[in-house]
């Protein structure tokens, strides 16, 4: 019987002597899906995938990939999977091509192999007319196209990538992220990614899981995140006319407050605001109208971006 979960763990534990970095965190990954772990730094995002990768030892708990156990059989989950860390230390002296022949060797893929595969893989990331220059020479953002198609060298079908844009400008992330997007539909790549930045698991994630302190605290399909979040509500600001010494106006659903000589009204949605406005508008003179769509983004802010310093 074939299994539709590559990746799952089971009650995952790690302390860093007193400090519980994962604190029995189950979470499983669909084969095919992009799945996001979302959450602010020092979160366990980077504890998680390196356990997850056989490169830490948890505390407690297990880890599965396509059903083998990562510390039983830590060397078959390394072949299945290509991890992207944090931060990459390329050999910078290395040309492009050099460097990744050097990692389809050490993965033993042979000579004539090996070449085949990293020029390939230079041409699908397109660092085509690089191939021939020194790593130190290259951008932030090409690095991080290196490493990711050092991560790639092997072909794994996991893809485990740890804040795959991080320190990297609007073009070079938006390149990667389309790299990510393309890598899961066009070559059927299965991805577990960590980001603390909320819009772009948003865009380019099937599921999310929000981690905080070591828990999971949400996780589900995008839409169902936001919806559990009641992210992409709508809120509707009212400003009517209202000077200091009158009556304030006053609406059930609304947030009342005065701004000087205008009083602004927040209501949780459109159908409330258009019911309030019929009453309103014959009492206070309406100065302006404006909607806001909250994002997941603004609720992230708003719950769980507080410092994770001074967990317990
Ligand atoms: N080797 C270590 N020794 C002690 N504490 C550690 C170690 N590695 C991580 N931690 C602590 O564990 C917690 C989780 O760290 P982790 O790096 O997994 O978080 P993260 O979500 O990846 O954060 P960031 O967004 O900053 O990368 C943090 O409080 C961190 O300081
Ligand atoms: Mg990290």
């Amino acid at each position: 019987m074939t299994s539709d979960v590559a990746i799952e763990t089971k009650e995952l534990t790690k302390r860093y002597g007193t400090l519980t970095a994962l604190d029995g965190l189950s979470l499983s990954v669909k084969e095919g899906e992009v799945y996001g772990i979302l959450g602010p730094n020092g979160a366990g995002k980077s504890t998680l995938i390196r356990i997850t990768c056989g490169l830490l030892n948890p505390s407690g708990g297990t880890v599965l990939v396509r059903g083998i156990d990562v510390r039983e059989r830590p060397e078959e989950v390394k072949a299945l999977i290509g991890y992207l860390p944090e931060e990459t230390s390329l050999y910078e002296h290395m040309t492009v091509l050099e460097y990744l022949t050097f990692f389809a060797d050490l993965y033993g893929l042979g000579r004539e192999e090996g070449g085949k595969r990293a020029h390939k893989l230079v041409e699908r990331l397109d660092l085509g007319d690089k191939r021939t220059e020194r790593i130190g020479t290259l951008s932030k953002g090409l690095k991080r196209r290196v490493a990711i198609a050092r991560a790639l060298i092997h072909d794994p079908s996991i893809l485990i990538l740890d804040e795959p844009t991080s320190g990297l400008d609007p073009v070079a992330s938006l390149d990667i992220r389309e790299l990510i997007a393309s890598l899961a539909t066009e070559e059927g790549k299965t991805v577990l990614l960590s980001t603390h930045l909320v819009w772009m698991a948003e865009q380019l994630c099937h599921r999310i899981g929000i981690l905080s302190k070591g828990k999971l605290l949400l996780s589900g399909t995008t839409d169902e995140v936001c919806g559990r979040l009641d992210a992409r509500q709508t809120s509707v600001e009212v400003v009517v006319e209202s000077h200091p010494g009158t009556k304030m106006p006053h609406a059930t659903d609304a947030k009342v407050e005065r701004k000087g000589r205008v009083c602004v009204l927040t209501f949780p949605g459109v159908e409330l605001a258009v019911k309030a406005l019929e009453k309103l508008r014959l009492s206070h003179p309406v100065v302006s109208i404006t909607t806001a769509q909250r994002s997941l983004e603004d609720v992230f802010l708003e719950r769980f971006s507080r410092s994770e310093e001074g967990r317990d």
